[in-house]
């Protein structure tokens, strides 16, 4: 279980301060399919950059089961990056290296054995559904294919938790529900915690069981995606609402 306590990060410029995350808190259990959503500049990102131990937050902190995230320094820090998967809208895949190798890249990292990584990396390869392209390199994939790429080296260490931050906006609507599929097909194979950034929330009707919707730093609403979208409570939601159903 994911505990997040009253996390507060602000950013300062010259002279103001902007406080991006304001004193949020929610639990993520495992095996959760969590959607966060919320318009630009809620802070959608920042929490992520949070949860992925990339920043860290000025008031506050976060748990995974009995462990303090933020108090873990060294070798052991290290070790719990490792176990998060993430995903970002912009694939980052090494442009010099051919599928087989990107999606080898972490692994090769904590220097696992070469036939358990091939073998590990042939798994992955069809889990995501590229059989044949194991030679490719990025620049001869579509946008989908290196997302799955992306997919494939996020989940290569079997990680706890796997964090996507705008996974499908660069993505064509066919290529947006296969990807979102995918992500539904590895929930239920693998029961892994996934939680989805997006503004649009025809991506957390499609996948999530949960949705927490951020408003100006602050977490304005969570709860079950059914119940949320029936009968949304904050401003927040029913104008995100309103525009998915183009009425605005
Ligand atoms: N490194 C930084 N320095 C200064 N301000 C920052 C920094 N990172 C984020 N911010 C500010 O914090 C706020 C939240 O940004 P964040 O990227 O988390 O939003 P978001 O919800 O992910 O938005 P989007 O949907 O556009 O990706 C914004 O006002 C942003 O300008
Ligand atoms: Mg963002």
């Amino acid at each position: 279980m994911i505990t997040i306590e009253n996390v507060t990060k602000s950013f300062r410029n010259e002279n103001s301060r902007l406080v991006a995350l304001n004193d949020v808190s929610a639990t993520i259990n495992n095996g959760d399919f969590l959607g966060i959503i919320g318009s630009s500049g809620a802070g959608k990102s920042t929490l992520i950059r949070q949860l992925s131990l990339i920043e860290r937050p000025d008031k506050g902190t976060i748990w995974l089961d009995d462990v303090d995230l933020f108090k873990l320094k060294g070798r052991d820090l290290l070790r719990m990056r490792r176990q998060l998967g993430i995903v970002f809208q912009g694939y980052h895949l090494l442009e010099q290296k051919n599928v087989f190798e990107n999606i080898a890249f972490p692994l090769q990292l904590v220097n696992m054995d070469k036939t358990a990584m091939r073998s590990r990396v042939e798994e992955l390869i069809s889990l995501v559904g590229l059989n044949g392209k194991a030679q490719a390199y990025p620049v001869q994939l579509s946008g989908g294919q290196k997302q799955r790429v992306a997919i494939a080296r996020a989940l290569a260490s079997s990680p706890s938790l796997l964090l996507c931050d705008e996974p499908t906006s660069a993505l064509d609507v066919i290529t947006t529900k296969s990807i979102l599929d995918l992500l539904v097909e590895i929930h239920r194979k693998t029961n892994v915690t996934i939680v989805i950034i997006t503004h649009e929330l025809s991506v957390v009707k499609a996948v999530c069981k949960r949705v927490i919707v951020m408003n100006e730093g602050s977490f304005v609403e969570d709860g079950s995606v059914r119940e949320v979208f029936a009968s949304p409570k904050h401003d927040m939601t029913k104008l995100l609402l309103s525009y998915q159903e183009g009425l605005l």
